[in-house]
């Protein structure tokens, strides 16, 4: 089987063909980041209207690549939610509206599930059951993940997602949308533990987050500090520490609790350099091993699209013709396969 798979939730389109047999196959990406820094975010409007503009010049582009005609696609995955409703909406018209034309059947992706089956892309690859952190712009979850589908929610952010409080604490250090690859890499010249920032809810049992303090925090720190570039790193550093300590002590409980001893860590902010060696640290000596998409398909992208959707279309998953989308859609309710 082989899939051709699109995204378009947020600000980053991106379209990819997976091959059962060969793996992926090809895999294009336009990233709006450039539109959208002028405005220090994403405008849903700018973002849908960009899709449009992008999405059959990327499809084209991603047949050419790899070697393929229209004929030689047997199914079309799209990103159906959660992400912006204008956004969606293009991508699900446009991959609704292929599948049609081309008699092939189509299948809604949920993004996160996307994310957490991203490492499936990989060489080696994680077994069930699984912890997954699933850490985005929009989403910080733990999941007990013991089969495709069959995914409990363990923990969540009562507030801001993890990939948020670095957007919004790295604007507040002056630093462009979107600010967290550039808050890490900055915060790599920072002295550690000159600003020793708060390990929100790891004092009290449980695996739900909260970072909305720590951006509170950050712009107290910075108000009543000079804006020079070393106390910029140092304040950086103090903030990254508390997000990556705070999300390892949490996955450490969550591996404690479940028992499982497989973690995958998905999502925008697994990118995360530092996020990576306290990971590593946490499980040296523990019987449990760590799995990550590579870089490039740790943020959005058209490959772990085009894996989810092969994995629900080859166990019967398919849409009718109509094309709807959900912008807000909890991962626990999707149907096991
Ligand atoms: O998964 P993703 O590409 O899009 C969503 O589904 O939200 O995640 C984007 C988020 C942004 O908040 C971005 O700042 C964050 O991931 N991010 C990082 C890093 N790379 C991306 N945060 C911290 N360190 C990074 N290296
Ligand atoms: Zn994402």
């Amino acid at each position: 089987m082989r899939v051709l798979g699109i995204e378009t939730s947020c600000d980053e389109t991106g379209v990819a063909v997976y091959d059962k047999q060969a793996g992926l196959l090809s895999n294009q990406l336009y990233s709006q980041v450039e539109l959208h820094a002028n405005y220090g975010g994403v405008v849903p409007e700018l973002a849908a209207r960009d899709h449009l503009r992008k999405i059959v010049p990327l499809i084209q582009a991603a047949l050419e690549e790899a070697n393929l005609s229209a004929a030689d696609i047997n199914g079309v995955a799209y990103t159906a939610g959660p992400g912006l409703a204008g956004a969606l909406l293009v991508g699900a018209s446009v991959g609704r509206a292929l599948a049609f034309a081309w008699k092939v059947p189509a299948v809604p992706v949920h993004h996160m599930e996307g994310h957490l089956l991203a490492a499936m892309l990989e060489e080696h690859t994680p077994a069930f059951p699984f912890v997954a952190l699933l850490v985005s712009g929009g989403h910080t979850q733990l999941i007990s993940a013991t089969g495709i589908g069959k995914y409990e929610l363990l923990g969540k952010s009562m507030d801001d997602a993890a990939g948020e409080a670095f957007d919004k604490t790295a604007k507040l250090l002056g630093l462009d949308y979107p600010g967290g690859p550039m808050l890490s890499k900055i915060a790599q010249q920072g002295v550690p533990d000159r600003f020793i920032f708060p390990r929100p809810m790891t004092d009290r049992p449980g695996l739900d987050f909260s970072f909305s303090g720590l951006k509170t925090f950050a712009a107290n720190t910075i108000r009543k500090n000079s804006r020079d570039d070393q106390t910029c790193a140092d304040i950086a550093c103090g903030f990254e520490d508390a997000v990556v300590d705070t999300l390892t002590i949490k996955c450490r409980r969550a591996l404690e609790k479940t028992g499982f001893k497989n973690l995958v860590i998905a999502g925008g902010v697994s990118a995360n350099h530092t996020l990576r060696t306290k990971l590593a640290a946490m499980i040296y000596k523990r019987d449990i091993e760590v799995f990550y998409a590579r870089l490039e398909f740790c943020t959005d992208n058209g490959a772990m699209i085009a894996y989810a959707g092969m994995v629900r279309l080859e166990s019967g998953v398919t849409q009718d013709l109509s094309v709807s989308v959900r912008p807000r859609w909890p991962l626990t309710e999707l149907r096991p396969l």
